[in-house]
């Protein structure tokens, strides 16, 4: 296996720079040549070729000719590199797969599977926008409820609904945003703290915590939630696991509370593109960057001699 060359495309903030580098010269021991700043928002499509001028080098390169493909930056992700990602996957390999980073970009898919296969999430229901008086039925078997965009993230757009005025007051706004169906999820009591766990190639990478701010119920650090050094028990790992292994997704940050009604561990979501620890974080002690990096240059190296 001479002359493997692969395309990358990592985020450059929060130390993603200082990554990407560790990550070009542990594939280069390997004989892997790395092609970075390769962002398909970039790129132009043109018979049987995908072509993407790198931001690095200022050098065209067919992308579709590679060896397998990178992909990384959850920030910048456009519909337009999606569209491309799914072309470009038919034909060379991609870290995640196309399917499996379109799937946890959906937390109505991710659930649907994840509890085709057995694994907890939070019981959610989802229905066609003309059925909106369903929910009235909804919210008074549960309680409480959150209403989620299905392709949200940071914790932006969730709706916490704790009784029927406050429903007739959000069913405007829905009806106003052209939406196709209404997904809702039952309010999980929990002590408003999370386990974050990596998973990459089937193996625990890390686990830390994040706690919600002051009363807000979200831990999303977009919605204030801080980050904590926080263990993962064997429970923990082995849902999370299962959980990547369901969604097909070879790196995988899977969301996990604590159900404290039912006494159980809940699969919130499952993320394709988890960031690894900031500068910041790496000082408070989340230690796995590089643990992380030589299990995706392992995969890296397997996954492109298979072209
Ligand atoms: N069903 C729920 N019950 C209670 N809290 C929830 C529920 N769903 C989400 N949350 C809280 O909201 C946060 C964001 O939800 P999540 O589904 O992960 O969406 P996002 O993609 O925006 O992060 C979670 O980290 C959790 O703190
Ligand atoms: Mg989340």
């Amino acid at each position: 296996m001479s002359d493997r060359k692969i395309g990358m495309w990592l985020y450059q903030n929060g130390g993603g720079d200082i990554i990407q580098k560790k990550m070009v010269k542990k594939l280069k021991e390997r004989d892997i040549k790395v092609i970075t700043g390769l962002n398909l928002r970039n790129a132009v499509a043109k018979n049987k070729n995908i072509i993407c001028t790198s931001s690095d080098t200022g050098k065209e390169v067919k992308v579709n000719n590679l060896d397998l493909f990178f992909s990384y930056n959850a920030g910048e992700q456009t519909q337009y590199q999606i569209f491309l990602y799914q072309a470009l996957n038919r034909v060379i390999p991609m870290l995640n797969s196309y399917a499996s980073f379109s799937l946890t970009e959906d937390k109505f898919q991710t659930s649907f599977l994840l509890r085709q296969h057995g694994v907890q999430t939070a019981d959610y229901k989802l229905c066609h926008r003309d059925s909106s008086s369903h929910l009235i039925k909804v919210l008074k078997e549960w309680g409480k409820m959150v209403y989620k965009p299905t392709d949200g993230w940071g914790g932006l757009g969730l709706t916490k609904i704790e009784n029927e005025a406050a429903l007739d007051m959000l069913m405007p706004f829905l009806n106003q945003m052209d939406l196709r169906f209404l997904y809702v999820e039952k309010f999980i009591k929990y002590d408003n703290s999370d386990f974050r766990v990596d998973i990459v190639d089937g193996e625990f990478v890390s686990c830390y915590g994040r706690k919600a701010n002051g009363n807000d119920w979200r831990t999303n650090i977009t919605s204030g939630g801080s980050v904590f050094v926080r263990d993962a028990s064997d429970e923990v790992i082995e849902i999370a696991k299962r959980a990547a292994e369901v969604c097909g997704t070879a790196i995988a940050g899977v969301d996990i509370i604590y159900d404290e009604e039912k006494e159980e561990y809940v699969v919130l979501e499952v993320n394709g593109i988890p960031a690894f620890a900031t500068p910041e974080q790496e000082k408070m002690g989340l230690d796995f960057n590089d643990k992380k990096i030589d299990l995706i240059v392992n995969m890296i190296d397997r996954e492109s001699q298979k072209n």
